[in-house]
């Protein structure tokens, strides 16, 4: 029978992570395409999952989450990003934070509409957007401070858009959007009532002594943002599903329906665990996570140089973007694959993070390995070293 796909799904290719991580399964070699964190999670956080299921919290929870945990997360939205949110009424826990920007796209826009998104962006982003007949509209941002210009920003408004889309600290680029540079998309789109959906995913892995800032902590968007987050990074558990978002209670509670019909609800004895962890865990522990990401940033940068992949230092986050025209190959895809054969190293093609034909000089790099794998990725970098080219 002839395959039958809808076109949505038809808009959508298998990604460049999952074809890199494929070929890098069988030449055996070590994955860095993906953000899949090898680090453990806190003792925590399992003992109080084990104990929920052993107590037979394994039902349907509340559709927006457990009370604990939306206590938890709204009151540790108040001391860590700045932001007052009432937990009856205005956090919803989600099946990860893909799972709240699909629920907020779902409830809060109709097809047609469109977002503004920073480019090089994080593919799910883009590809929430197409599955839901949302259009994507791309605003630059020029390394290698990737910094943006709000003219260009604001010249890309149409009537058909409603919002704009903020990840800091930014996959790929690691970049960590500045106070001003928050202000200035702020007056955007106070001006011209657009919503602003942030994904702070990785709000803990901020470096060089910079501070994360949640676009929800400006008064005068609070009305208008919809904060999207999850412990998927913090505390990796990237296959537990715990996210949320956080926003006024007039977008909350169609996003909390929508997260209901697509995912009932978050795993229960997981969101258990995740609140223990999220009411126990003390500054010093973020503090140590971030210490640990830096000096994996930059060891592995500092081999990259040595390396002619020319690292973007990032601000935050656990990727490094690197300038890759001096490895051979016309394309991205033919870089990494280059890359795979002499190192038995999967980066991702930057091709995978613009739209049309951007990111060809570019290579993604997943940090969040356990060092001695990481040491190992820095020893085998040295073979892309340019001399070893003469003779090839
Ligand atoms: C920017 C960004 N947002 C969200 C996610 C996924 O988060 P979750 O596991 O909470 O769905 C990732 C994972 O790589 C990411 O890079």
């Amino acid at each position: 029978m002839e395959t039958i796909l809808s076109k949505r799904i038809q808009s959508l290719t298998q990604s460049e992570i999952r074809i890199m991580s494929i070929e890098c399964e069988k030449r055996n070699g070590i994955n860095l395409s993906q953000g899949i964190c090898d680090l453990p999670l806190p003792p925590v956080l399992a003992e109080e999952a084990k104990s929920a299921i052993d107590h037979g919290e394994n039902h349907y929870t509340r559709y927006d989450g457990i009370n604990e945990l939306r206590s938890a997360v709204a009151d540790k939205l108040f001391q860590y990003n700045r932001m007052t949110v009432d937990p009856d009424s205005e956090v919803i826990i989600t099946s990860g934070s893909t799972g709240a920007f699909y629920c907020a796209c779902l409830a809060l826009l109709n097809p047609g509409d469109e977002v503004i998104i920073f480019e090089p962006f994080y593919g799910y982003h883009e590809y929430t957007l197409l599955a839901l007949d949302l259009v994507p509209v791309y605003a630059k941002l020029s390394p290698p401070s990737w910094s943006f210009s709000p003219e260009e920003v604001e010249s890309l408004i149409t009537e058909k858009t409603k919002g704009i889309m903020i990840n800091t600290p930014a996959n790929p680029s690691g970049k960590v959007f500045s106070h001003q540079e928050l202000d200035q998309l702020a007056d955007i789109c106070v001006s011209h009532n657009l919503l602003i959906f942030t994904d702070e995913i990785y709000e803990y892995i901020v470096y060089d002594g910079l501070s994360h800032i949640s676009p929800g902590s400006l008064p005068a968007i609070r009305d208008r943002v919809i904060t999207i987050s999850g412990y998927s990074k913090t505390f990796s558990i990237t296959g537990w599903r715990i996210g949320y978002c956080a926003c006024r209670e007039g977008l909350a509670r169609p996003i909390g329906c929508a997260s209901d019909l697509v995912y009932v609800c978050a795993p229960s004895p997981l969101q258990a665990g995740a609140s223990k962890a999220i009411s126990t865990l003390q500054d010093d522990f973020y503090k140590a996570l971030c210490d640990k990401y830096e000096k994996k940033r930059n060891l592995i940068c500092d081999a990259m140089k040595e390396a002619s992949l020319l690292p973007y230092v990032p601000q935050g986050a656990y990727y490094v973007l690197a300038e890759a025209g001096q490895i051979p190959g016309d394309t991205s895809k033919e870089k990494a694959m280059h890359i795979l054969e002499k190192t038995g190293l999967a980066l991702v093609p930057g091709s995978a993070f613009y739209h049309g034909s951007g990111g060809e000089n570019l290579m993604r790099l997943c940090f969040a390995k356990e060092d001695q794998v990481l040491e190992e990725a820095c020893e085998r970098l040295q073979a892309l070293k340019p001399k070893t080219y003469i003779n090839t």
